[in-house]
């Protein structure tokens, strides 16, 4: 039995359901084209600002017994350079290419977002809502169904293909936000970006990370973001893609049989940068264990 193993998400069509996420793929001739896309749907770009980011002083990543604290914060050259130094990367790259936009100030994501209409074969834009309003409270965009439903409202005045929110898994109640989020025209949830952990330094007794806290990710995260998953699953009608320590071919289709029509892959790079391959060749005999010869046929399949 011929198994078909591609995903959908909205408009957004994917050979594979795994999708590099945000902040693990190097711009590099490499990795944008020929084999290294090997059980690739679709890349992430890294973050994505209107001025160029420094990122975070100090160290930015360290392990943990069952995933990474990242505190890269966000680092990028700004959406000019971006167009500048990469648009020849995404325009020929096999794979549908979706840009990852820090949510700033409503003007300037939005001057981002005009900025990036010009770039040729951009998919899909990935508003990241997990980032500190600074206007606001300091909170990240999405902690709240006010705030992460002004974010994408925003978004979706100016920017007419595919809108994804990923979403920050901190908030209480990942539903509301979902429904928010939705009601403000989002095309896709991305549930979701890094939860908030520390790490002490034994040597020196004190916090590694300057700024103390950092992001989590890895295998650590899986039940915590399948949950995410299966709630925002629920709650919307838009498709949802899962996010947070999917590293095997049983990660992603529990992710799917919770309720998410495709995945993103981060952490699993670094142990393994064929992951995305990995994940596909396991996928065919996990899909016809459940009498399914087609991806999409078991999503949600927990649910029912
Ligand atoms: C080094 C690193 C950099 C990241 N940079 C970004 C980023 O720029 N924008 C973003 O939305 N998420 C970023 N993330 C979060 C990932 O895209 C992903 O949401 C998170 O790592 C959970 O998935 P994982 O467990 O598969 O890694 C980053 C993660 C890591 C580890």
């Amino acid at each position: 039995m011929t198994i078909d193993i591609s995903a959908k998400v909205g408009t957004v069509e994917l050979k594979s359901p795994v999708i590099a996420a945000s902040g693990v793929w190097p711009y590099s001739e490499e990795f944008w084209s020929g084999e290294k896309l090997e059980g690739i749907g679709a890349v992430c770009t890294k973050a994505i600002s209107l001025a160029p980011r420094r990122g975070n002083r100090g160290i930015r990543l360290w392990e943990t017994a069952a995933g990474v604290l990242n505190s890269i914060g966000l680092q990028n050259i700004g959406v000019k350079k971006f167009i500048e130094n990469y648009s020849k990367l995404v325009k020929n790259c096999p794979v549908p290419v979706i840009a990852n936009v820090v949510m700033e100030a409503a003007a300037d994501t939005q001057e981002t977002l005009r900025i990036l209409k010009d770039a040729d074969g951009i998919a899909a834009a990935e508003l990241n809502i997990s980032c500190p309003n600074a206007d606001g409270d300091g909170m990240a965009w999405g902690m709240s169904c006010i705030s992460a439903a002004e974010a994408t409202a925003a978004a979706r005045k100016v920017w007419n293909r595919p809108l994804w929110v990923k979403m920050t898994p901190q908030t209480a109640d990942p539903a509301a936000v979902a429904r928010a989020v939705e009601a403000e025209g989002a095309d896709a949830l991305v549930c979701s970006n890094t939860w908030l952990g520390m790490a002490i330094d034994m040597a020196s007794g004190k916090p590694v990370f300057d700024r103390v806290v950092a992001g989590l990710s890895g295998p650590a995260v899986f039940p915590l973001a399948l949950r995410v998953v299966w709630q925002a699953a629920a709650a919307v009608k838009i498709p949802v893609v899962g996010c947070g320590g999917v590293r095997t071919a049983s990660d992603c289709a529990g992710m799917m049989l919770a309720g998410a029509s495709a995945v993103e892959a981060g952490s699993a790079f670094f142990a393994d940068v064929n992951a995305g391959k990995t994940i596909c060749d396991g996928l065919p005999p996990l899909i016809a264990s459940y009498g399914k010869n087609r991806l999409s046929d078991i999503i949600g399949l927990a649910a029912k």
